[in-house]
């Protein structure tokens, strides 16, 4: 039933645009024959001594609420895989909380950071939420546009072109969701500089870093970052454990001192089961991940290969997570009338790029997380339908 709203609300939420996914919906209503390429939500199950861990614990019958900032014990074990894997040193208890999921770690540091009027800048196509919670601060994203013939790496004299005395912090993630890039250390030493010199924050999401074909580098480890930057990461995409809920962000000690109250009043504490599940996660032995990233890797060098071979279709190699971002402005300019051809016409669920922002006009972002059979059986189709209309 619609209404007519007539609570006053705060303008700057009202300002966060409707997401227009529910077109894509519902052109998908009432359809059992679709392939999906679309989701971000893989089909794969848990590592299994991540599920038994999470039996045993159910067994014994409690869901009290932890610590506020996330177990001792998880935040110890965080810290200690950041200081190998990313290189990254954080304090376990001045400098690391566990929350839910990346996407409450991002919403608590942009709260916390960002004042009415200030500017965020995001290169774009980008993450939807990095915009979102840039307006529902009552900041102003600046977008900094990433070009297919750069291979979607960034400029940094446009990222420095777009500061003014009002720039706040960049905010990004590497490997990139949607562009399916990984940026190399020189792009990442060269956004460090920009940083430095004009004194920004950096938000870095690295929610994807297992699943690069070369770990990134990660901003805080860079020389003078650690002060400036804020690393996000989490289990949702590394574990399969999405609805699980558990993620976490380091950043330096006063700021994170300010970060805690914000998550407090978000979330009070991360969610006991997925904190649980997060403990097992990082004991799980190589033998249950090493097939996960390596299915994943087969399917995006897979789609990635399709996709570069359909004609009049343009698409920059992906260096790991889960997407491709190709362009099809050839074939039809506005990607949500695309994507709802593809529905219609062709029976394959995609995202239209530009609900990754105005600058993914003309692309598409296709994804591995469906069943094989699904990816196999939706680049099928799209080859179908884009080579009955090339030729
Ligand atoms: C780039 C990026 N960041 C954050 C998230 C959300 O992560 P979480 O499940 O940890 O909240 C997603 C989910 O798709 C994502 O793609």
């Amino acid at each position: 039933m619609h209404q007519t709203n007539t609570v006053r609300l705060n303008p700057n939420v009202a300002s966060i645009p409707a997401s227009e996914r529910e077109i894509i919906w519902s052109a998908m209503e009432g359809r059992d024959d679709l392939a999906n390429l679309a989701s971000g939500n893989p089909e794969l199950a848990m590592p299994p001594s991540v599920v038994s861990r999470m039996q045993d614990y159910l067994q014994e019958g409690h869901a009290r609420y932890s610590a506020y900032y996330g177990f001792d014990a998880l935040r110890d074990q965080i810290a200690a895989k950041m200081m190998t894997d990313w290189g990254v040193a954080a304090h376990p208890r001045d400098e690391l909380i566990v929350t839910n999921g990346v996407q409450e770690g991002l919403y608590i540091v942009m709260r916390t950071i960002l004042q009415p009027g200030d500017e965020v800048i995001i290169p774009s196509p980008h993450y939807g939420t990095y915009y979102q919670n840039t307006l529902a601060c009552g900041a102003k994203p600046v977008l900094v546009p990433l070009k297919e013939s750069e291979g979607f790496l960034p400029d940094p004299e446009k990222i420095a072109a777009a500061v003014t005395p009002k720039s706040r912090a960049i905010v990004f993630c590497n490997p990139n969701n949607p562009l399916g890039v990984v940026w190399p250390q020189a792009s990442l030493e060269a956004i460090a500089d920009v940083a430095i010199r004009h004194n920004l924050l950096v938000l870095v999401d690295e929610i994807y870093r297992d699943y690069a074909d070369l770990p990134p580098v990660s901003m805080a480890s860079l020389p003078e970052m650690g002060s400036r930057t804020f690393s996000f990461g989490g289990f949702s995409k590394s574990h399969i454990m999405m609805g699980l809920r558990i993620g976490f962000v380091t950043g330096p000690a006063p700021t994170m001192t300010e970060v805690k109250k914000m998550h407090y009043c978000v979330a009070l504490c991360p969610s006991i089961l997925g904190q649980i599940a997060a403990q097992a996660a990082l004991n799980c032995p190589e033998e249950e991940l090493a097939p996960v990233r390596r299915h994943f890797k087969e399917m995006l060098g897979f789609l990635y290969e399709g996709v570069a071979r359909l004609p009049g279709v343009s698409c920059v190699p992906p260096g790991g997570g889960f997407y491709v971002f190709p362009n099809f402005s050839e074939i039809e300019a506005d990607s949500m009338a695309l994507a709802v051809r593809l529905i219609e016409e062709a029976g394959v669920v995609t995202l239209p790029g530009s609900e990754f922002g105005q600058l993914g006009q003309g692309y598409l972002r296709l994804s591995v997380c469906a069943v094989e059979a699904d990816v196999r059986e939706g680049l099928h189709r799209l080859e179908s339908f884009v080579t009955a209309r090339v030729r």
